[in-house]
């Protein structure tokens, strides 16, 4: 049996509820702030990064996290990788990415399997491809999964990231939130579900953003930067989910030009799609020990911290 995901079982059981009946709104799901986000990248992601590639095609492509699978079968639509292999915690969300992958007629070409971020079990220089589509902010062991990726890519691999690297879910704090707080007051109060915003911590997912301002920051030990697209959500993935239904599209008109501003300002999107290679020569090793050392390092200062405290 696979390992509880992010070591409780409330991560997978909340997903397996989530795809039949999504029950929390995307800020990614308004048509203007589609537009919005696709003008930032610089067209739709996989429009974009088609054109990035300039015609390189992929023979085995991996997907983190593949939800009921849409990427997938995206990837094979466009033919830019010629087989998917794709896992996920969640086993409703895989039954129903098999079912779709068998009504598209690709079955043959994506293979998927239930596995855990946190436990990773991948098969060595496969990869020529690998992909996060909003999962890596589910990854409690992000160390763990990167050095399994990094082992998995071939030599001229690479990584396509579209995520969430905001705030990790235990950043929040009234300074962090006071430029949000500011704008959500001066809404419409008709137009939002409450008089003050809270933190933007998810309850019912405690994998929600665990890591998230991390993956990055680690992500750079293995991996060398090609191409960075940051698409904002600053504001918007904070304050859009707090509006009534009926807000109307002008009170989400004044939220993208409240985010542009911020941005102009200074601060860093919350969202970014990444692209990247694997390390070569002595930094790809360097990585590793990197990947494998850190998490225990900071266990034993962890421990000590601990009982120095409890003496
Ligand atoms: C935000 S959804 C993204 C799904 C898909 N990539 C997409 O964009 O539609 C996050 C996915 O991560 C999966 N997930 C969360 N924690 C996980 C874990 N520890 N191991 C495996 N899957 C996990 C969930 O089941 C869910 O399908």
């Amino acid at each position: 049996m696979m390992p509880p995901v992010s070591g409780t079982p409330d991560a997978r059981q909340f997903w397996d509820r989530e795809i039949l009946e999504q029950s929390h709104v995307s800020w990614l799901e308004h048509p203007l702030i589609r537009a919005y986000v696709n003008e930032q990248i610089g067209g739709w992601p996989f429009d974009w990064f088609e054109r990035w590639l300039g015609g390189r095609r992929f023979q085995r492509a991996l997907s983190i996290g593949c939800g009921a699978g849409a990427l997938e079968r995206d990837l094979v639509r466009r033919g830019i990788c010629a087989s998917v292999d794709a896992f996920d915690g969640s086993v409703g969300s895989l039954r129903l990415a098999r079912k779709e992958a068998v009504a598209a007629g690709m079955s043959g070409r994506i293979r998927y399997f239930a596995g855990n971020f946190n436990e990773p079990v991948l098969p060595r220089r496969r990869y020529d491809l690998v992909l996060f589509h909003q999962s890596a902010h589910h990854v409690a062991k992000l160390e763990k999964l990167y050095r399994a990726i990094l082992r998995s890519m071939t030599r001229d691999a690479v990584l396509y990231l579209d995520e969430y690297v905001g705030p990790s879910r235990h950043e929040w704090n009234d300074e962090l939130l006071a430029a949000h707080r500011r704008v959500f007051s001066s809404l419409p109060r008709e137009a939002r579900d409450g008089d003050a915003l809270p933190y933007p911590i998810q309850d019912d997912d405690p994998s929600e953003a665990i890591r998230s301002s991390e993956i990055e920051p680690q992500l750079l030990f293995g991996f060398k930067t090609l191409e960075r697209r940051p698409y904002g959500g600053t504001l918007l993935s904070v304050l859009f989910p707090r509006l009534r239904p009926g807000a109307g599209d002008d009170v989400v008109r004044r939220l993208i030009d409240e985010e542009r501003q911020m941005l102009r300002k200074g601060h860093d999107s919350y969202y970014k799609i990444i692209v990247a290679r694997p390390r070569r020569g002595l930094l790809r090793p360097h990585a590793s020990l990197h990947y494998f050392a850190v998490p225990k390092l900071k266990r034993v200062v962890r421990e000590i911290r601990r009982s120095i405290a409890s003496k």
